[in-house]
């Protein structure tokens, strides 16, 4: 059985957190989806209160399971929480230094990092520019 994760902050859940989550469930049996407590690690607020976010992800159908994510993606992994095969996130996240760090750390362990395109046109940050 192979098993993903991706993480995110999901904060006013859009099309571009579906179409990540789709796509990630469509590769592999098992999908694992990480939620950040908030988005001070980009310099953000959330809108959406933590609980509210982890429930919306919880139920969508391709979404097997729902944990609080770590800081760090690999830190998941190499913690033992969840052992994934896959590492899903948007292709905004290529040649990032952070991404670059996981593709050295992921190199020896089997682990594949897949990107998928980044849905163009929406974000949390566009729509909370809206809100505001
Ligand atoms: N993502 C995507 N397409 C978008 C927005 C996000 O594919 N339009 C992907 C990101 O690449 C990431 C995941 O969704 O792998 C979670 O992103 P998140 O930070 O929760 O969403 P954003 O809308 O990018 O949030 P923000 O604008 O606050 O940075």
């Amino acid at each position: 059985m192979k098993i993903g994760y991706l993480s995110g902050t999901f904060d006013l859940f859009h099309i571009g957190h579906l179409n990540l989550i789709r796509r990630a469930k469509h590769c592999c049996d098992y999908l694992v989806v990480g939620v950040h407590r908030d988005a001070s690690h980009k310099g953000k607020e959330t809108f959406i209160p933590l609980e509210e976010r982890m429930d919306i992800v919880r139920n969508i159908k391709y979404v097997d399971k729902v944990i609080l994510s770590e800081r760090e993606d690999s830190d998941i992994y190499f913690k033992g929480i969840v052992k994934y095969d896959y590492l899903f996130v948007g292709s905004d996240y290529k040649g990032t230094p952070r991404f670059n760090r996981y593709e050295e750390l992921f190199k020896d362990t089997g682990v594949k990092i897949i990107y998928f395109p980044y849905t163009e046109g929406t974000s949390s940050t566009q729509l909370r520019k809206v809100i505001s």
